[in-house]
């Protein structure tokens, strides 16, 4: 038997602990990025072979953590795609302001930068005080970073960038203070956030959402797997309530297609089509 097909048997039995002690579901993430992450995980942690991750995680259950963050891809920007922004800002934000309250998920936030985003970009629009930010993630690490909302000052300047591109109408220095050498995200921004672990291949819906935020994230799912996270967006949306996936992701050829209609031509922003008698 080749070493390929060896790994292919540990991994398998890697993936079950993962599911059946700690309720994690990996089975279904696309193959050779999951390898990758698994090989990085066996470098980082010294290990020669997979299964040496086995018993440290069926024994060890801090190692679950470091493993969870192992696996997950957590690369982020503030206002990553601009053009998303200045497309939420003209065709979305306009129907927002005609709710009393919304409600906002941003699904898979990694270290946070996407939510405090959409902060800025609510309080420039004065919708902040009306909504609720939910940021969500499976690996607990990120969720820790993205709520102290503090980034290196080496980013700041293409985030900068990016604000400005995003239609930003003041500076991005007048939502962070510089302390110990990093961008420190004001306080005000976090006041309506609401941070917490979620996982899009076991955990449920987040009911009543006027817009969900999943980018970067379903790139990495089976299909199987991004089918079920979209049935998850769709149920948790309100009527013409709004999905926007990453730059190369898309709900074509995937069952909740029929389901949704283009924001735009360009962006990849969904609205979930109204039909009669449904929720
Ligand atoms: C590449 S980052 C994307 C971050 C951000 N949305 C963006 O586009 O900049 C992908 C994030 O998805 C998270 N993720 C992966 N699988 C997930 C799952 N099953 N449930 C929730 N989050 C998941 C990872 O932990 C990681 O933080």
């Amino acid at each position: 038997m080749d070493n390929d097909v060896v790994q292919d048997i540990e991994i398998e039995i890697l993936l079950d602990v993962l599911l059946k002690r700690y309720g994690y579901d990996f089975r279904n993430y696309a193959d050779a990025s999951l390898k990758r992450r698994i090989q990085r995980c066996l470098t980082v942690c010294k290990f020669q072979y997979v299964s040496e991750i086995i018993p440290k995680l069926l024994y060890e259950g801090f190692f679950l953590e470091q493993l969870i963050h192992e696996l997950s891809v957590s690369v982020t920007e503030m206002f990553r795609n601009p053009s998303v922004y200045r497309a939420l800002r003209k065709h979305v934000i306009p129907d927002l302001k005609t709710y009393p309250f919304i409600n906002i998920w941003h699904a898979g936030c990694s270290t946070g930068e996407e939510v405090y985003s959409m902060a800025i970009l609510l309080k420039e629009e004065g919708l902040y005080d009306n909504a609720r930010l939910y940021a969500t993630d499976l690996d607990e690490r990120a969720v820790q970073s993205a709520k102290q909302g503090m980034y290196s000052l080496d980013l700041i300047e293409e985030y900068s960038n990016n604000y400005q591109k995003a239609g930003g109408r003041n500076s991005l220095a007048d939502y962070y203070q510089i302390k110990d050498g990093m961008a420190v995200m004001d306080g005000s921004l976090k006041k309506n956030m609401v941070f917490s672990t979620h996982n899009l291949a076991t955990d449920s819906v987040f009911a009543d959402m006027n817009l969900i935020f999943c980018r970067n994230v379903l790139i990495y799912f089976s299909p199987e797997l991004k089918n079920r996270a979209l049935n998850l967006f769709k149920n948790s949306l309100v009527r013409g309530g709004v999905l926007c996936v990453g730059k190369q992701e898309s709900l074509e050829f995937t069952k909740v297609e029929e389901s949704f209609s283009r924001v735009t031509n360009r962006e990849k922003l969904y609205y979930k089509k109204v039909v009669p008698g449904a929720k």
